[in-house]
């Protein structure tokens, strides 16, 4: 069933579980997506980035999204992932994706209430929720994200920005990465207790890929409801793809497509599993 963002991540909150955010950039990696969730019967949020417009039929791939959803059996929802530029989300909503993220981190908080406010007003215009973060992920190991400054997100700042923006869910900096830790992992739990208490939207993980379990757990015991995952997910089908080309065989690209699309569920599977309590 295509349904919202918002609608899956409110019955989320309510039952104390977070659903999977996967980044997807072609056909297998919605397939994947899809599958594994109607697998283990959870819902779960297709994400694409604005930075794979470039290489993503964005009309195209949401009338696919659209279709396997109506087809599946559990909730399915379009999501945009940092976007940038106001044009993005406008042409977001216009095919039709239940939420959008604009991506003001970068900027002062005041700058970033700013613009955020903007696109909270065109988006909630057409039905469509926003998330948007303040504090900003730095970038590990084989993320495909920006460079953000590792700033963590102030729970004072954090309540003045969900107030005067309007945003429906927050994006929480709490020491994840985009992409694979290069050292040990600092997540500061503690803190995303105080922006619970500071906020009431539904709150959003970014950087899912190499996060401990138990930070996971809880992450989500702390009012965490939605987990980005994008890295663990392209490794696990490059690392497929390293196998062929270490092999003799040339095999037809109809199977390599079948088996990268495996790989890639079976390193979404542990994220479902584990986000939804299973
Ligand atoms: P990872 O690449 O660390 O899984 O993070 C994905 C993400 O947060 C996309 O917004």
């Amino acid at each position: 069933m295509f349904t919202t963002t918002r609608s899956i991540l409110e019955e989320a909150r309510r039952k104390r579980y977070a659903v999977a955010a996967f980044n997807v950039y072609s056909m297998e990696t919605v397939q994947a997506a899809v599958a594994v969730s109607e697998r283990l019967r959870q819902p779960v949020i297709i994400a694409l980035g604005e930075r794979y417009f470039d290489t993503v039929d964005v009309e195209a791939f949401s009338a696919f999204v659209k279709v396997i959803a109506e087809k599946a059996g559990i909730p399915v929802a379009l999501h945009l992932d940092h976007a940038y530029e106001k044009q993005s989300i406008i042409r977001a909503i216009r095919c039709g994706f239940g939420s959008v993220m604009y991506d003001g981190s970068k900027y002062p908080l005041e700058e970033n209430i700013r613009r955020t406010k903007e696109m909270v007003e065109i988006a909630h215009m057409a039905g469509v929720s926003v998330e948007a973060e303040i504090g900003s992920l730095a970038r590990g190991a084989f993320s495909d994200e920006e460079e953000g400054s590792g700033a963590l997100t102030d729970p004072d700042s954090a309540r003045a920005f969900v107030q005067e923006t309007g945003v429906d869910f927050l994006a929480a900096a709490i020491g994840t990465v985009h992409g694979m830790y290069t050292g040990e992992p600092n997540i500061d739990i503690p803190l995303l207790g105080r922006i619970r208490q500071a906020v009431d939207v539904p709150l959003v993980l970014h950087g899912g890929s190499g996060t401990p379990d138990d930070k996971i757990r809880d992450s989500i015991a702390n009012g965490i409801c939605k987990i980005n995952v994008n890295t663990e997910v392209s490794m696990a089908a490059v690392a497929y793809l390293k196998t062929i080309g270490e092999s003799d065989k040339l095999p037809h690209l109809s199977n390599v497509m079948a088996d990268m699309q495996a790989a890639m569920e079976q390193s979404m599977e542990k994220f479902v599993k584990l986000f939804s309590g299973l």
